[in-house]
């Protein structure tokens, strides 16, 4: 949720910034910005609308060359997205640009203090009073970072503010709090990012920065320090993936690229976690035994397309472990009093490891004296940072908005966690634990497998694309695949679409039914107890007009001629069976927008982290 870039050193600051915010889009693309400072001043260009407006408007009109620059590219929270609120945000002088991801909850207080002393707002942000604390500190403050310090120490909220000033060249500083940032350390230059992704081109040498932190950036130091001006020792670290991991790399869309790479991304994340005997071993879960053997529940908090990997995990941990589990919006949990223990474990799931109802909902829980086991594919970001334990998921950067490796991932750290739980821990079938976990070992060349659908689902897609609304049924672990088809489908093409629990449909879905209404099942394998059930529900369905869509596993021909059009899933365990059968719905998605003409990997309205509440 909004872009961030600074650099400072001997590289045009311009380039480097903009090849930044490119490689950023994906979390916010309301409009763009940059600011230079070049001789004394600060020069600013910004643009409602996508990085591409303000790109051509720099090629008709280009900035100063310069060695120090900040860019944003902004997902509007205060303010339409237009030129006016886009940032950076410059103070009345024009010697400071602020730019800005976050929320600042005291804006309003602090605006009508700058009104009273006769500032002029120009934006209805509330990143632009940044900019005026600022001009009004720096007249007793000693230099910029303390001035940042002192008015860091006045907001509330979440706010990442990198700033810049028209006497410092070679001087960028930042503010972090609840906000993601993270600085990139070269070799006489210097970067900073809301993600690594922006300056991984340049160098892999990174550092993430805590909570309530200031940065001072030169060519040749990265000094930080708390709000108070006290010294802060940082780790650095390496990044593990290159520049090429977040290309396209000849695929057109970052979501077709991401929808392919999901075996290898299984086979990463279960790489060395499962031995030729089944038993699991899970580095970086640091909890004691004794505490392991002590846990009596297990709450998952999760937003989104996370939410339905934390769904599917809960019908395996309860099947595989006999501890009970809970699985809730992380925007939810906190504001309804749950209720906490010490015994209670609660699992975060994140891609991004920076989304803020999920670190909201974590911190609660730990407050609270719960233990949290975060499963996350963002080394170092806050989520992981912040918890007790981690299993990182392997997927490597998720570009497109819409979450589909990562996806999948998730569900294998999940499997991961509670066949390692059911092993660990007596009293539970651990035999089963272990030929689950052989067959999860399979799954990448499974995944790889149903790929091979995908020209199919592409001619479905075809035949679809005028339908007003899609159904998505299923059971068990099945249920949440069908939600997850109908969320990939309302993100992509903004299309009405629902999933149902199949079983419920009777109780009121069913008067949705009509004639021609596109409906897909997921079918689990017919060795399942609710196979014949699932099959008894196309019928219903079909009887009243559907059209259905099943997805079915290879060789069951009991849903041959209740089905429209057959999508077949390789075999595997009914608990498995979301890693194969969620793909053909993200391809179907992906295509339906595609044919509507709308931007796959940057749907309207969304952001990929979303870091405010
Ligand atoms: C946003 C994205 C979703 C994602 C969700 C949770 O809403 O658009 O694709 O599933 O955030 O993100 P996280 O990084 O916590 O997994």
């Amino acid at each position: 949720m909004c872009g961030i870039v600074g650099y400072v050193g001997p590289r045009q600051a311009l380039e480097v910034v903009v090849d930044g915010l490119r490689r950023l889009e994906y979390r916010g693309y309301d409009s763009a910005g940059i600011a230079v400072v070049n001789q004394g001043k600060i020069e600013s260009r910004k643009k409602a609308g996508k990085l591409a407006n303000l790109e051509d408007e720099l090629s008709s009109e280009p900035m100063s060359m310069s060695s120090t620059g900040i860019g944003h590219t902004r997902w509007a929270t205060h303010g339409a997205p237009n030129d006016v609120n886009a940032h950076p945000h410059l103070s009345e002088d024009g010697s400071i640009a602020v730019i800005h991801n976050g929320i600042i909850e005291n804006f309003a207080t602090l605006r009508d203090e700058l009104r009273s002393q006769g500032v002029e707002l120009l934006s209805q942000t509330d990143t632009e009073i940044v900019a005026h604390l600022l001009s009004a500190q720096m007249k007793v403050s000693e230099n910029l970072p303390d001035a940042l310090r002192q008015v860091a120490q006045r907001l509330t909220g979440a706010f990442t503010l990198v700033v810049v000033h028209a006497d410092s060249p070679d001087l960028v500083v930042a503010a972090r709090r609840n906000s993601p940032l993270v600085v990139g350390r070269g070799d006489g230059e210097n970067f900073l990012a809301s993600d690594v992704a922006a300056f991984i081109s340049f160098t892999r040498n990174a550092i993430e920065l805590g909570q309530d932190q200031v940065v001072v950036l030169t060519p040749q130091d990265v000094l930080v320090t708390d709000f108070f001006g006290n010294h802060v020792d940082v780790l650095e670290y390496e990044v593990t993936w290159d520049a090429a991991a977040a290309e396209k790399g000849g695929f057109d869309l970052f979501m077709l690229k991401e929808i392919a790479e999901q075996p290898k991304a299984v086979a990463d994340t279960l790489l060395g976690r499962i031995d030729d005997s089944g038993t699991v071993t899970l580095d970086g879960l640091e909890l004691e035994p004794e505490y392991l053997a002590s846990i009596d529940k297990i709450v998952i908090v999760a937003c989104g397309t996370a939410y339905h990997s934390g769904m599917i995990a809960k019908y395996a941990i309860e099947h595989w472990t006999r501890i009970a589990c809970e699985v809730e919006l992380a925007s939810e949990f906190r504001y309804r009093d749950p209720i906490l223990r010490p015994s209670t474990l609660v699992i975060a799931i994140s891609q991004s490891g920076e989304t803020m109802d999920t670190l909201m909902a974590m911190r609660y829980a730990r407050e609270q004296g719960a233990k949290v086991l975060a499963i996350c594919n963002s080394n170092g970001s806050t989520i992981p940072r912040e918890s007790d334990a981690v299993i990182y998921t392997h997927a490597g950067p998720e570009i497109a908005v819409a979450s589909t490796k990562a996806f999948l991932t998730q569900i294998v750290a999940c499997y991961l966690f509670a066949m390692f739980m059911a092993q660990s821990r007596g009293g539970v079938d651990k035999a089963a634990a272990r030929e689950i976990a052989l067959e999860l070992a399979t799954m990448a060349h499974k995944i790889d497998l149903v790929l091979d659908t995908v020209v199919g689902v592409r001619e479905i897609a075809k035949e679809l694309v005028d339908a007003n609304s899609v159904l998505f049924l299923g059971r068990s672990v099945g249920f949440p695949v069908a939600l997850e088809g109908a969320l990939k489908l309302k993100e992509l093409a903004y299309m009405h679409a629902e999933g149902f629990a199949a079983g419920e449909l009777k109780h009121g879905p069913i008067a949705l039914i009509e004639d021609g209404l596109p409906v897909f099942v997921v079918v689990p394998p017919p060795t399942d107890e609710l196979h014949d059930k699932i099959v008894s529900n196309i019928q219903e369905v079909r009887a009243r007009g559907a059209k259905t869509i099943v997805l079915a596993e290879e060789g069951d021909s009991s849903i041959d001629e209740f089905a429209d059009h057959i999508i077949r899933l390789p075999k595997c365990p009914a608990l498995l069976q979301p890693l194969v059968a969620t793909v053909p719905l993200q391809v179907f998605s992906c295509e339906m927008a595609t044919l509507k003409g709308f931007d796959v990997d940057q749907p309207r309205n969304l952001a990929k982290s979303v870091t405010v509440e």
